[in-house]
């Protein structure tokens, strides 16, 4: 499918650009940084070992955790196809929870890609433990999809999952066991999505019950970045990226602040909004194409380390360069 493709990496340039590198600050800490991968990728490919090095080059002395949904790179690949979403998150809760450099931590920075960007918000809403202080979201699926992505022809895990989601995705098999069903989200038929979503309905609090933990946790970030992909065919409709809802007919583009998901706050994300804690940034590029040189400015903004008495205070503040 689309494993994270990192342009030009040229890390050896890297130290030209980063002024405080040859500086040890002592009053600084820096955050471990936690990474969920998309759709068809797996914690041993090359491009997210790449990703990993750079946010460590980027910020020395980064603990970088990739999430991983089994022990060898075959069974986390099947993962991010197979499987029920809500036991996935509680596995990664647990294995967040049980990392002893993560959990001695007074806080984490997570990094979500594609898929991985609205599981790590699900692991924030329902757990947070560690704490997240910095989330950052890559081609995202805030709002779900509306179409399925085509595979390639040979890749017959997809293909399976990819025909059980054509004809089945309301069942109660394809939502406990297909992945991307689980995100499926087309406005046309919002009833059956609210009514059976095992996952994107809950984890937006879309239904008539609204969790207010999911919406305490969310508004305690101290940054929430989307980043959208400007040519993204492959996440449809990639507004997602933005949790904006697309018209699948007329294409018509709703953007956040103007859906009730906002407006009403059902999420935190309004006062995300009013303290300026939101960002939304578009990117050029395919899904999931990202050059070196955005990762490595974002890895700077938003990964950068933090001042010890800011910490100390009451939990995290001041996020240097912000
Ligand atoms: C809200 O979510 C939390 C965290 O997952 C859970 O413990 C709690 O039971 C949920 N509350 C309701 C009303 O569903
Ligand atoms: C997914 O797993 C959770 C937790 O085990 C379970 O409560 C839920 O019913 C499952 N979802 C579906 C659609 O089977």
């Amino acid at each position: 499918m689309r494993p994270i493709a990192l342009l030009a990496l040229a890390t050896t340039a890297l130290s030209a650009v980063l002024p405080w590198q040859s500086t040890a600050d002592i009053d600084e800490t820096q955050l471990p940084l936690v990474i969920w991968h998309g759709l068809g990728d797996d914690f041993e490919r090359e491009g997210l070992k790449e990703v990993a090095s750079l946010a460590e080059s980027v910020n020395p002395g980064t603990y970088v955790h990739l999430i991983r949904l089994a022990d060898d790179s075959s069974g986390d690949r099947s993962a991010t196809f197979i499987g029920n979403v809500t036991e996935q998150i509680s596995l990664v809760c647990d294995q967040l929870a049980a990392d002893p450099i993560l959990r001695t931590a007074p806080a984490i920075n997570a990094l979500g890609f594609s898929q991985g960007g609205q599981f790590l918000r699900g692991y924030i809403e329902r757990c947070n433990s560690p704490p997240v202080h910095n989330l950052v979201t890559f081609g995202s699926q805030h709002n779900g999809i509306s179409e399925f992505e085509s595979c390639a022809s040979t890749d017959w895990v997809c293909r399976g999952a990819e025909a059980l989601l054509r004809s089945g995705r309301w069942t109660s098999f394809a939502q406990s066991r297909v992945v991307p069903a689980q995100y499926f989200r087309d406005p046309t038929e919002l009833d059956l999505y609210l009514e059976k979503s095992n996952f994107l309905a809950d984890i937006n609090n879309e239904r008539a019950v609204k969790n207010e933990t999911y919406k305490k946790n969310l508004a305690s970030l101290n940054r929430f970045v989307m980043y959208m992909f400007e040519d993204d065919t492959v996440a449809v409709p990639k507004e997602s990226a933005f949790f904006s809802e697309v018209d699948p007919t007329t294409g018509e583009v709703t953007p956040l602040h103007e859906r009730p998901i906002y407006k009403e706050d059902w999420l935190g994300l309004k006062q995300l909004g009013e303290k300026g804690k939101l960002e939304f940034i578009t990117i050029p590029g395919q899904h999931m194409q990202i050059s070196a040189k955005i990762l490595q400015e974002a890895f700077t903004k938003y990964f950068g380390p933090l001042e010890e008495s800011a910490l100390s205070l009451q939990g995290l503040v001041v996020q240097r360069g912000l």
